[in-house]
């Protein structure tokens, strides 16, 4: 069997549904609850691989990881520093949050552990993360261009570092605050544009003390006090903005669509593809908003709406960072011309979704110039579709071409849809519900 998906055009999109956890909040809560004192439990996690790759990684680590049969997830950590040496390679498959946020709890224990993934994962640069864990007293071993597999040698006696990011990267900051966490004295990252900030909630949520300040030149200083005393907790998980972009963008699309997703995460610092799509003329409306283990949690209604193009600022990146692929197919269906600026850290993600995005849509009909850090989509494309559009084992290239597959006049193809079980496990199935026509399961030629 081949594991190719079609997507159909299709009419109107109408439900109410969950998509799952969110992908950033269900890594740390497995992460942090194995670093501290007792037994955590997290509800909602996101069951998908690179998550369970989390898992099984902090297992290997010797935190206890067992999913209850409730569907809840029992977490119990030895305390701070209490992780051990994986006995074999730790197999991070195609995460890149996995791989980089347990690079930093590693380098704060005394143990030499091994890390590798797919195909995508052994692509991806590591150097930013070694460069500030190196000054705080780790070493690495790794593939040219800093890529895994890579070694890492830990240390108890770490030192304490002010880092000024040299890009935008939650996963970055997060790896230097967890290997501050085993090192006494305060570390601060210091970030030119805020991003996603679960890491410093959370960490909070469980008794440590971690400051927001502004620098005298704007930007924004993360403190952590090190060594605090981590308290089990409780964490629950909402629904992934990340994922709730794909059926948002198809009902906005789709004529006739009314669809509500419940129980997302609102944060301002993943929101910004909602915040976009909203001043392209968007019918979206929060409703119900609540807060949730300190993060905005609202339903999402969404109804179908003639777009316009803008421009969007590149300073909005951090906000939707993963969500431009989406966006591109949002802005193919516009009046006007959109342009969207400041993408370079799209090169560098589960596969070089700038280059990707472009490709694809000039392969389904649109119009669409790409630049070395930007992406303009025109207006006026004839959407024809027919054509196959290769995953790279990228989630969410899959996902944003199943959606540009509604509307067109052919059917989009994707070579390999199971890269989808990385972030959205059940995405074909969960849209069909709604009134997509997405083909699973087909039979090679
Ligand atoms: C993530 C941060 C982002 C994002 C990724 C998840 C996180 O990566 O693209 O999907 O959970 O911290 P960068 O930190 O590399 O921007």
């Amino acid at each position: 069997m081949s594991h190719a998906i079609s997507s159909h055009p299709c009419a109107g999109l109408i439900g109410e549904i969950f998509v799952p956890g969110d992908k950033s909040i269900s890594h740390r809560s497995l992460i942090l609850g194995g670093l501290a004192t007792g037994t955590s439990h997290v509800d909602g996690l996101l069951l998908g691989e690179d998550v369970l790759a989390t898992a099984a990684a902090m297992r290997a680590l010797g935190a206890s990881v067992e999913r209850l049969d409730c569907g809840r997830w029992q977490v119990t950590g030895n305390g701070l520093g209490g992780l051990h040496e994986p006995e074999d390679v730790l197999d991070l498959g195609n995460s890149g949050t996995a791989t980089r946020l347990l690079m930093g709890i590693i380098a704060g224990h005394p143990m030499t552990a091994m890390m590798t993934g797919d195909h995508s994962l052994r692509s991806r640069p590591m150097q930013r993360v070694i460069t500030p864990l190196e000054m705080m007293g780790a070493k690495f071993v790794c593939r040219s261009g800093g890529r895994p597999p890579l070694s890492i040698i830990g240390t108890a006696d770490g030192r304490p570092q002010s880092y000024t990011l040299p890009v935008a990267s939650a996963q970055v900051k997060s790896a230097i605050l967890l290997m501050g966490l085993t090192i006494a004295g305060e570390t601060s990252v210091i970030e030119p544009h805020a991003t996603r900030d679960h890491t410093e909630t959370m960490l909070r949520a469980m008794g440590a003390t971690v400051t927001v300040a502004e620098t005298p030149s704007g930007e924004r200083r993360i403190t952590l006090v090190g060594q605090p005393e981590l308290q089990a907790t409780d964490f629950l998980v909402p629904g992934d903005p990340s994922s709730a972009a794909f059926p948002t963008v198809a009902a906005l699309i789709t004529d006739g669509s009314d669809v509500t997703i419940k129980n997302i995460c609102t944060n301002p610092l993943r929101f910004g593809l909602f915040q976009t799509l909203i001043e392209m003329g968007g019918d979206i409306s929060l409703l119900n908003p609540r807060t949730i283990g300190g993060e905005p949690i609202a339903d999402i209604r969404v109804r179908s709406s003639q777009l316009h193009g803008i421009e969007v600022p590149a300073k909005r990146a951090p906000s939707m960072i993963d969500e431009y692929p989406i966006l591109a197919v949002a802005a193919a269906h516009a009046n006007g011309d959109t342009k969207m600026q400041g993408l370079a850290e799209l090169r560098v993600k589960e596969s070089d979704r700038l280059a990707a995005t472009a490709t694809g849509l000039r392969a389904i009909g649109a119009l669409v110039d790409e630049g070395a850090d930007s992406l303009t989509v025109r207006a006026g494309g004839n959407f024809r579709g027919g054509a196959t559009i290769a995953a790279n084992l990228d989630h969410r290239m899959a996902m944003a071409f199943v959606v540009a597959g509604m509307r067109t006049a052919q059917p989009v193809t994707i070579d390999d849809a199971r890269t989808i079980d990385t972030s959205f496990p059940g995405f074909s199935a969960l849209m069909n519900g709604l009134g997509a026509r997405i083909e699973t399961g087909l039979v090679s030629a």
